[in-house]
């Protein structure tokens, strides 16, 4: 990297959500406490999943990975969040912002896949229960695991790669609460409609045709389970019905916010502090909370 490229910018400043400051600190508090619930409630069900022998089946298991991922997540941008709150300029190293960006979109990039797998363990349990435990083993849902660990990966140093080799200069005021991909490449001084367009390709096509596979699989899986008339009908449905939910929840965003031109728009500030801090939030109470194994093992572990 020729460091001379850069010109003189060694950090950015982060303007963060708002600038009233009466709101400041109703803010602070409202958003450290749905942090501290997203940190609690998803530790919980990774430490329920891990000590409960009754939750040790993949789909567990795999709730357990996304919680797990759902904490890191929003530990990667919520403190940028609250800080903003409390600093009058919060600025963030060009080191700090790459490597934010890095995390933010490996753990997101993870995530993707990991509930495109959750969706192909739903479809073999529904659909094949007998061959399931064969189909779905351990070492077999680990290799998937894994696989979405590398697909992660692969999807955030290509994006990392083409950041750092951008020229910035002044001003370098970032208008957001943490560094992502648009609003950094906006900063960059070069023409960036290629890079854009790659970036686009990148994280907003890859979201939303994952998106149309999942909402096509999850209508095929409801289409088929209304033909059932079995008792476990109504399980498998409200299983469906709160993945589907997630699935919107975290592809909404993404594609809001990836899938076109890097232009502001109002919303913007809004449907990041969604995707960051609340959605990690709503993701163990849709997915596991209300499930009655996982009450269940609450219920012994006090
Ligand atoms: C994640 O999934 C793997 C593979 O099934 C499993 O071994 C591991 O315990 C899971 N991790 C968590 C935190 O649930």
């Amino acid at each position: 990297m020729e460091e001379g490229n850069r010109s003189t910018v060694t950090e950015f400043v982060l303007l963060g959500l708002t600038k009233s400051s009466e709101l400041q600190l109703l803010l602070f508090v409202i958003f450290l406490a749905v942090y501290g619930a997203t940190v609690l409630g998803n530790l919980l069900i990774v430490a329920l999943v891990a000590c409960e022998p009754q939750l040790h089946t993949p789909m567990y298991m795999l709730l357990g990975n996304l919680s797990f991922l759902d904490f890191c997540y929003s530990s990667v941008t919520a403190p940028n969040l609250l800080a903003g709150f409390l600093l009058q300029a919060q600025t963030i190293s060009y080191r700090g912002c790459v490597a934010q960006i890095f995390f933010f979109h490996f753990i997101g990039g993870i995530k993707i896949f990991l509930l495109t797998i959750m969706a192909y363990d739903r479809y073999v349990a529904i659909f094949h229960p007998l061959r399931y435990v064969a189909i779905m083993s351990q070492a077999v849902c680990g290799g998937l695991v894994g696989a979405s660990w590398v697909g992660g990966f692969i999807h955030s140093i290509i994006q990392v790669s083409i950041i750092v080799q951008l020229p910035f200069c002044s001003p370098h005021e970032l208008d957001n609460f943490y560094c992502d991909v648009p609003q950094v490449v906006k900063l960059a001084c070069v023409d960036t409609f290629a890079v854009e367009l790659l970036m686009v390709s990148n994280s907003g096509l890859m979201t939303l045709l994952g998106f149309l596979v999942l909402l096509v699989s999850y209508s095929v899986l409801l289409a088929k389970l209304s033909t059932r008339s079995s008792e476990g009908r109504a399980k498998a449905l409200s299983t469906c019905a709160s993945h589907l939910t997630v699935v919107t929840l975290i592809f909404g965003p993404c594609i809001y916010i990836y899938a076109r031109p890097f232009r502001s728009f109002p919303m913007d500030k809004a449907i990041s502090v969604l995707y960051t801090v609340v959605t990690p939030v709503l993701n163990p109470i849709i997915y596991t909370l209300r499930n009655k194994d996982v009450q269940l093992a609450v219920r012994k572990l006090r």
